[in-house]
């Protein structure tokens, strides 16, 4: 019995539809009516979730519950035998900036909690998911945080992918794999690809990382995306691997495919 957690999310519910399709048997958590109902703030329901399971994948939410959300997991992973966990990191992960600034400093507690476990474990590491100009969409353009700063941005639908994989063969424990696309594309070159797969001009709208601070974020998680867009902005995430290629034995796919696989989605 496989639980995968964040189920309803963008990676969780791609790796559900694989696991479906591959009948292999798993439990899709979340806090929405449907599938199985836990929440990560409620131990009660945890120890439910997790009873009677063999592997789990770990997916917590980008906030800065995430750490104590991770924790949460892997202690009633433990206490009910479950073997191996499969977690949902970030690219750069631990990495520290010149002013001794941690990235990823949500998923860092988690990824070291899961390696001294005991438990068997995977590490994924996506760099920035292709699918977020959905969640940069707005009037007047895509939303840029990261200025001409490149990425290995990733087709989603890869890492779930690789995720399965990692839940379903041991050759795949004890790695810790980086998943990026195939090219380094800024926020702009991404706009440039969208912009001629729907055949219409997309800008993008420059926006501060304290503009977030305005948007509701509560300070330390602005902190933190604040860090993490100046770590891209200034190249540091210009990283592709071939991971998901050594996973999955074909190339991860490109940003323009994803957007014309999903230009329904712009309207
Ligand atoms: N976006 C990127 O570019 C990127 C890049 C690298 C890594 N990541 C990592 O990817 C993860 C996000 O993945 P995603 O985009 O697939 O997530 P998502 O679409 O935001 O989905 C989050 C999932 O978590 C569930 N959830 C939220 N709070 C919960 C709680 N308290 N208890 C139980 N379930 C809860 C949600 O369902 P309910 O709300 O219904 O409970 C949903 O199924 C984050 O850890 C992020 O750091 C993202």
């Amino acid at each position: 019995m496989i639980l995968i957690t964040g189920a309803t999310g963008t990676i969780g519910r791609e790796v559900v539809r694989l696991l479906a399709d591959r009948d292999v048997p798993f439990r899709a958590m979340s806090r929405g009516s449907t599938g199985f109902r836990a929440d990560f703030d409620d131990p009660t329901s945890l120890r439910r979730a997790v009873d009677g399971v063999d592997t789990a994948f770990l997916l917590t939410a980008p906030a800065t519950a995430t750490s104590r959300h991770d924790l949460a997991l892997l202690d009633a992973a433990k206490a009910a035998g479950v073997a191996k966990v499969v977690k949902l990191s970030a690219i750069g992960t631990g990495e520290t900036t010149p002013d001794g600034r941690v990235i990823g400093a949500w998923h860092l507690a988690g990824e070291r909690a899961l390696q001294a476990s005991g438990l068997a474990w995977t590490v994924l590491r996506p760099s920035s998911f292709a699918s977020n100009v959905l969640r940069f969409a707005q009037d007047g353009g895509l939303a840029n945080l990261t200025g001409d700063g490149k990425q290995g941005v990733v087709d989603p639908r890869d890492v779930a992918a690789v995720a399965v994989e990692a839940l379903t063969d041991t050759v795949h424990n004890g790695r810790i794999y980086t998943l990026t696309g195939p090219d380094l594309l800024s926020v702009p070159e991404q706009a440039a690809q969208l912009s001629r797969v729907l055949g219409r001009p997309v800008d993008t709208v420059e926006v501060s990382p304290e503009h977030l601070l305005g948007s509701g974020m509560d300070e330390e998680a602005a902190a933190e995306v604040a860090a993490g867009t100046a770590w891209v902005r200034d190249g540091h995430n210009a990283i592709v691997t071939d991971d998901v290629e050594r996973v999955l034995g074909r190339p991860p796919t490109g940003f323009t495919t994803w957007a014309r696989d999903h230009a329904a989605l712009f309207g």
